[in-house]
């Protein structure tokens, strides 16, 4: 058997989403069901191009064709890398040599937690950190924390050109199939399902504080914001925001959601094996 991961079987090509920007998409199914995920990744075609977080490895070959389709390596000129994740970071050691005039930006943390897997080339990276800016041609680009994050090292980008926010793995949420824009998406669905995906991702909603919470997440919402793209999530754009914004500021009240256990994990085995469609669904509370 071989653990390579599994590569998409259908291309979602790059999606224009603002002036000089690109949506890089990727759609992986989920195990427990007909659900399916959105692994994106942006271009920004400025004076000064940046490439924001860089794809999967299941993903590779095409994420990199889809890239240079719109900038041509030699012209790229930054790398913001949000965290180390490996669906953020997943083509890092690519890019970097496919693009020798970029310069890589990150964090002092980044760095230390991922020089186990990247040898970072100092001379050409940059230490920005929450709130700080940096000017890439004809816009400056800030860093800024998104509401919720699954990495202590998690950089948002503010792009105050477009308005564009890359909100990294705030406001991922399941879907029944691709779709460009969340509005495509039944509210209430839209709803549960961020709900559900933002307490998996980011457990310690429950140790939150409410009034430091809204702080913080209000800091996010003053931007003067355009499009909400996140790497989990169709596109969010203005019409939207505020409902988004809105669920997610709910959080600090639910519960955590219920996950697969090893009975769904057997029952899923069974239904591969039998060719039976599995969708798991939570146990009654109390076993009833
Ligand atoms: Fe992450
Ligand atoms: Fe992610």
């Amino acid at each position: 058997m071989s653990f390579a991961p599994v590569k998409p079987e259908v291309h979602h090509p790059p999606l224009k989403i603002a002036d000089d920007t690109w949506l890089i998409q990727q759609v992986q199914e989920a195990i427990i069901g007909p659900l399916y995920v959105y692994m994106n990744s942006l271009v920004i075609k400025g004076k000064e191009p940046v490439i924001v977080d860089t794809g999967t490895p299941a993903n590779r070959e095409q994420w990199l064709k889809d890239v240079f389709s719109i900038v041509d390596p030699g012209d790229v000129r930054w790398i913001f890398l949000s965290h180390d994740d490996v669906d953020h970071a997943g083509n890092l050691h690519q890019i970097m040599e496919a693009c020798p005039n970029a310069t890589l930006i990150s964090t002092w943390f980044l760095t230390e937690r991922h020089t186990c897997d990247f040898n970072f080339p100092l001379e050409r990276c940059r230490w920005v950190n929450d709130g700080d800016s940096w000017r890439a041609g004809d816009r400056t680009l800030t860093a800024i924390m998104p509401p919720l994050f699954d990495s202590p090292v998690t950089k948002g980008l503010y792009d105050d050109r477009t308005g564009v926010y890359w909100a990294v793995d705030s406001f991922a949420t399941p879907l029944p199939g691709p779709m460009d824009d969340i509005s495509q998406l039944d509210a209430a669905q839209w709803k549960g399902g961020l709900e559900m995906f933002n307490c998996m991702n980011s457990p310690w909603f429950k140790l939150l504080d409410p009034v430091k919470f809204e702080r913080h997440v209000d800091r996010v919402q003053s931007l003067e914001l355009e499009v909400v793209a996140s790497c989990h999530s169709p596109l969010i754009r203005r019409s939207k925001i505020d409902e988004a914004f809105s669920t997610i500021r709910g959080i600090v009240d639910l519960e955590p959601p219920p996950q697969p256990t090893q009975l769904d994990l057997e029952e899923l085995m069974h239904a591969l094996a039998t060719g039976r469609e599995y969708m798991w669904q939570p146990a009654p509370p109390n076993g009833a």
